[in-house]
């Protein structure tokens, strides 16, 4: 029997190349397709191990590429479709919106074409828990996959016109698909522009932590791999056309996670320095999981378990994160943070 076909986008990047190793060391018997751009975000290298393998497969393309999608479904005949490429940062879809539709918008829409021609088999859209919007900071509140979507940044207001596509693409041509909503992720290969990668590399080299506002701000953490396993899982089992939101009920608010990592590396809480708010700074997020619960969905880290392997990571990866901050990095640091660093 052939081997099944897997393209999964966005795989050298953060979650996508967390999902991408999971998949080829669980499914020998699936050929894993990684397609990237290899945008500033994404690097091989944490596939080195994977270069021998034999079902693995790397492809350099762009998702918004229309010619290069299409021939690449013609050739290559997959069975699934994972789709996590994106623009992914809030703070650089305020300075740049117009990157985060054509990737996330009009990317997405081209992969949905050539998967309905293609008759892909299933194909799961990799959304956020953004979408929703904010939520006050009552703890009895939590986004259900019922909850309306209102985002409020360009990069949720992307994703969330994406994962419309993905919905208009089963009512309109019954694409099998499913959309999954997940909360904050952190864990290895998390990119040093992101709050928890941030504060672990600035701490570690003494240097000063941005918290935006008072950091009271909630984010709902999961660690990555348990979202790798929400994914497979409803790939395998998910009911076509439905939307699975994916979160662990680990709430914290910035400052707190902060403080965490501060105390964890044995540094002073002087290092935090409060700065000017992000525009349209989202409250608080919150995920009700149940939904994916009951397809059989258990979280194996809470977040003092995923905190604490997750800061060993960095310490025993400085090679890998080091690289990214001296590069092209410095010139983004700069400009997002200006004055006060
Ligand atoms: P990331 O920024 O680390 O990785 C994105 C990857 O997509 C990179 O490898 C990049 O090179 C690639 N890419 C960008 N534009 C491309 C294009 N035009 N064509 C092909 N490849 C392209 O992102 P991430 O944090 O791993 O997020 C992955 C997905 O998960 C995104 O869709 C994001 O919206 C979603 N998500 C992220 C989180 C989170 O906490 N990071 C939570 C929920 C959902
Ligand atoms: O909720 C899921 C989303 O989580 C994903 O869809 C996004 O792709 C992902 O980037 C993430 O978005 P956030 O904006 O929540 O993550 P970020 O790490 O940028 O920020 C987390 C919180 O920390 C947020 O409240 C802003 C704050 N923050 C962030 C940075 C970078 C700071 O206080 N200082 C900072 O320097």
């Amino acid at each position: 029997m052939k081997n099944k076909k897997i393209l999964v986008t966005g795989g050298a990047g953060f979650i996508g190349g967390n999902f991408v190793q999971h998949m080829v060391k669980k499914y020998t018997e699936y050929d894993i397709y990684n397609l990237d751009l290899l945008t500033y975000a994404g690097d091989l290298t944490k596939h080195n191990d994977f270069e021998e393998k034999k079902n693995y497969h790397f492809i350099k393309a762009d998702i918004a590429n229309r010619k290069a999608i299409m021939e690449l479904f013609e050739k290559e005949k997959f069975d699934f479709v994972v789709h996590f490429a994106a623009e992914s940062h809030v703070d650089r879809s305020i300075t740049n919106p117009e990157i985060f539709v054509v990737t996330n918008v009009l990317g997405t829409q081209v992969l949905l074409d050539a998967a309905r021609e293609h008759g892909i088999t299933k194909f799961v859209h990799v959304s956020t828990d953004e979408v929703y919007g904010e939520l006050d900071f009552n703890p009895e509140t939590f986004f259900t996959e019922q909850t309306p979507l209102q985002p409020n940044s360009p990069y949720s207001a992307s994703k969330a016109s994406s994962d419309m596509l993905v919905s208009a693409y089963y009512e309109t041509y019954n694409l099998p698909i499913n959309i999954t909503r997940c909360s904050n992720n952190y864990g290895p290969y998390h990119f040093p522009e992101k709050l928890i990668p941030l504060t672990i590399s600035r701490v570690f080299n003494d240097q000063k932590v941005p918290v935006y506002g008072d950091g009271k701000n909630i984010r709902d953490w999961l660690h990555v791999k348990d979202h790798c396993t929400a994914i497979d899982l409803v790939l395998h089992e998910g009911l076509d056309g439905e939307v699975y939101n994916v979160g662990g009920h680990n709430e914290r608010t910035n400052l707190e996670v902060v403080k965490t990592i501060i105390n964890t590396l044995g540094k002073s809480e002087d290092l935090i320095e409060f700065v000017e708010d992000r525009l349209g700074h989202d409250k608080r997020y919150a995920i009700d999981p149940t939904k994916l619960e009951k397809l059989g969905w258990k979280p194996t880290y809470n977040f003092e378990t995923g905190i604490a392997q997750t800061i060993q990571w960095y310490l025993d990866n400085k090679q890998w994160w080091e690289q990214i901050l001296s590069g092209e990095y410095q010139k983004y640091f700069k400009e997002q943070y200006s004055s006060e660093f």
